[in-house]
């Protein structure tokens, strides 16, 4: 069975991991801070805080960019759930801005709309969906405009840039970027994410809130009195000042991402070879084509979408992902549109609202993308759909 996405582990990574087995250190020590080091000089940002998760990550970061009860965050309808219940978590509310049917990324003209009717909105997540980067310059004027702040999630978009220049990761149009390590991403850590940041305050507000809300670094404490006897420091002694949460990553997964970094750019590259391969494959098929034809060497090339037209087909998307499961092809849907989810319409929201989002929805499967996808296997793909959607 050829899956739709897949990780590569080689001898190296293993031999990463067990290094870290026998160091005797698990958790909280050196890789997870070279991890986070590699990480900001590869986007090219200043901080970078590595968590458990991207979804922590997204949770954190909305956090720090002060959502909460009253305010307000904005994000695209085709994303996973992860990106939108961010806001809920922080105790916000989420509204969707729909997506530019060319791009499937967010629209910066629905995101104006989203922002006028929505005067409380702290803060603003593009998705950079299958790794292709969203408009961020138009998107920062709106932010900016509307006094609101900018979170990427770039769950899929690691070793991707922007077509302006700089990395996805850099922050150049954001507060905070964030990644996942998840094992169909770019690099695997088993489970993971890292939030980017250029700035301080936000980066050492991260650290804490990563970690129970106790004071990190050289906070200030705030019973200075009870962190020293006669004089002498306390070892011992700690401040929660806030709630946080324990979000934190174990050594042996940032032990495999750093061993996965090293071969990032040659993951992407692979990746970036195959679209292009498929981009010209369909080009001229009649009933389906590529959902993201632009960008193609700024994109993370995380999954790559066909949108397939079934009304002019003899077969539903069921029946076809059945029949590619017989001939060895694993496909699947990215995403269902967020306010289809049964907890997020029962928030009110009104699908007319999400026009492009619903068509593409109604039309789009995920191919095989990976690494180790090879030649031969790709022409079997595209013949086997050549056969099925012509
Ligand atoms: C767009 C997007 N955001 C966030 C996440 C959450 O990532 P994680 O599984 O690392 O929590 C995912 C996971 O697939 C995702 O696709």
């Amino acid at each position: 069975m050829i899956p739709y996405g897949k990780h590569h582990i080689d001898e190296e990574d293993i031999q990463a991991v067990v290094d870290v087995l026998r160091s005797g250190i698990l958790t909280q020590g050196p890789i997870v801070e070279q991890f986070e080091q590699e990480i900001a000089r590869y986007v090219g940002a200043r901080y970078a805080v590595a968590v458990s998760s991207a979804t922590a990550g997204l949770h954190l970061a909305a956090l720090a960019a002060g959502v909460g009860p009253s305010s307000t965050l904005i994000t695209s309808p085709i994303t996973f759930v992860a990106s939108a219940n961010a806001a809920l978590y922080a105790g916000g509310s989420v509204v969707f801005a729909d997506i530019d049917p060319q791009t499937i990324n967010m629209s910066p003209h629905s995101l104006g709309v989203a922002l006028k009717n929505n005067p409380n909105t702290k803060a603003v997540i593009p998705v950079h969906l299958a790794g292709l980067p969203c408009d961020m310059p138009a998107i920062k004027l709106l932010a900016d405009n509307a006094g609101a702040v900018i979170i990427e999630d770039a769950a899929h978009a690691l070793g991707g840039s922007y077509p302006e220049g700089g990395k996805v990761g850099s922050c150049l149009y954001s507060l905070m970027t964030v990644f996942s390590f998840h094992p169909v991403k770019a690099i695997a850590s088993g489970e993971g994410g890292m939030i980017t940041t250029n700035d301080e305050a936000v980066y050492r507000k991260l650290l804490r809130l990563r970690s129970h809300g106790i004071n990190k670094l050289d906070d200030k404490l705030e019973i200075a009195s009870q962190a020293k006897t006669n004089g002498e420091a306390n070892p011992w002694y700690y401040e929660m000042q806030e709630l946080g949460f324990h979000y934190r990553i174990t050594e042996m997964q940032c032990a495999l991402a750093l061993s996965q970094l090293k071969k990032l750019d040659q993951f992407i590259s692979r990746r970036r070879t195959l679209a292009k391969k498929y981009d010209e494959s369909f080009a001229d098929f009649s009933n389906c084509r590529p959902a993201q034809v632009m960008g193609r060497d700024f994109s993370g090339h995380h999954i790559y979408i066909l949108r397939i037209d079934f009304n002019t087909l003899n077969l539903n998307r069921v029946g076809l992902m059945k029949k590619l499961k017989e001939k060895g092809i694993g496909s699947q849907v990215h995403y269902i549109p967020v306010p289809i989810q049964p907890y997020y319409r029962k928030l009110g929201l009104n699908l007319e609202d999400f026009p492009d989002a619903i068509n593409y929805y109604e039309e789009a499967l995920s191919i095989p993308l990976f690494y180790d996808l090879t030649d031969v296997q790709q022409e079997y793909i595209v013949t086997v759909f050549k056969d099925l959607v012509g």
